[in-house]
């Protein structure tokens, strides 16, 4: 059995989604009850590996008074990036360039000598990647999984992800009255990455006539077929929800700016792309909206907020009861624990012949193949 916890990390890194405050909040009330202490590092690592970014200190102590009344609060109260890897770490060089520098030794050293012994890594796949090279490092961690992408491996739903598909299918439903009025083509570009789990939820839940995700190459041709069949069916607008990683069959995805050194790619520009082409073959006027990071934004739903409280205070059961190198999966309707390394680097995609799947197939949804 490791030793006794007496003091505890938490922090929160990659782009952020709702529930992360419920996270922090139940980690750290969890961690009090066992009579831990409980810090919280900003952005991510940064507020260890950057201390002179911080002038009020990039570690702060977390009692219970500072996570009052937060669990309902979009964002991260510890602040997040998608930009401070400390295994490879951008470090400006003398001459002016950056070189990605392996900092995890001295993050483990600050651990050691800050008498902190264990942490909850709360993040994405990225996030997820880095807690498992820590724990093989030997630092006690335990992951929590966060990302309204959904594209997370071994849990039934990350946190967040309720929370975006129930904004995004408030917008979409806004969009009917709109696009009726005008006898339009409205495209709702959704965020999701690589993966169409967004896009397919909110296009269904929302009666989209058209949904195109990245797990399915699309063809034009077969939306506008859709389109132009509803207008002869007397309904003259159409209703499109794109994935901004859906891409043609033999195409390219719509990238807004490439990847750079320890930087993903950008992705945009795949609802504008689809609305100007559905234009030109049908003929119709179309219209694209993107939600972004609207997506990201505003209070967790309830599921989210309770799935984040449960995730934190199941975190810190992780802890006490011995383990590392696992993360918290919500194993629907139970909590379990992963190896992170079953998690780290692995994407779950929608699958092609589940339930959400062929029910957009069986209420007539044209999935552009
Ligand atoms: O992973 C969450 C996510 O919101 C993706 O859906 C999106 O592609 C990406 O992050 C955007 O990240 P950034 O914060 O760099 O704009």
């Amino acid at each position: 059995m490791p030793s006794p916890i007496r003091r505890i990390a938490i922090n929160t890194g990659g782009g952020d989604a709702p529930g992360l405050n419920a996270v922090i909040r139940a980690t750290v009330l969890a961690a009090l009850e066992r009579g831990w202490e409980c810090v919280g590092i900003r952005d991510g690592y940064n507020g260890v590996l950057c201390p002179e970014r911080y002038p009020n200190g990039g570690v702060l102590r977390l009692t219970a008074e500072h996570v009052r009344g937060i669990a309902h609060l979009g964002g991260t109260m510890l602040g997040t990036t998608n930009r401070g890897n400390p295994l490879s770490f951008p470090t400006a060089q003398p001459d002016g360039s950056v070189r990605e520098v392996d900092r995890s030794d001295e993050l483990l050293a600050w651990f050691a000598r800050e008498g902190i012994d264990a942490l909850v890594a709360v993040g994405g796949d990225g996030s997820l990647t880095i807690a498992d090279a820590l724990a093989r490092k030997g630092l006690r961690v335990v992951g929590v999984p966060k990302t309204i992408d959904n594209d997370l491996d071994q849990t039934t739903t990350t946190f967040g992800f309720d929370t975006a598909v129930a904004f995004a299918t408030e917008c979409v439903d806004r969009l009917h009255s709109t696009a009726e009025s005008h006898q339009r083509v409205m495209v709702v570009e959704v965020m999701g990455r690589y993966a169409g789990w967004i896009a397919l939820h909110t296009g269904i839940a929302g009666g989209a006539h058209a949904i195109l995700l990245p797990e399915i190459p699309y063809d034009l041709e077969r939306v506008a077929e859709a389109i132009t069949a509803r207008e002869r069916a007397g309904h003259s607008y159409s209703i499109v929800v794109v994935a901004e990683g859906a891409q043609a069959a033999g195409g390219a995805r719509d990238v807004l700016a490439p990847a750079v050194a320890g930087h993903a790619e950008r992705l945009g520009g795949a609802g504008e792309h689809v609305a100007r082409e559905l234009q030109a073959r049908t003929g119709k006027d179309a219209r694209a909206v993107v939600l972004g990071h609207l997506l990201r934004g505003g209070s967790p739903s309830a599921f989210d907020r309770l799935a984040a409280l449960r995730f934190g205070a199941a975190a810190v059961r992780a802890l006490d009861a011995g383990q590392s190198g696992v993360m918290v999966s919500l194993a629907y309707p139970n909590m379990e624990y992963v190896a992170l390394a079953k998690v780290a680097g692995r994407m779950k995609g929608v699958p092609l012949d589940g339930d959400t799947v062929r029910t957009a197939r069986d209420l007539g949804i044209c999935l552009g193949d």
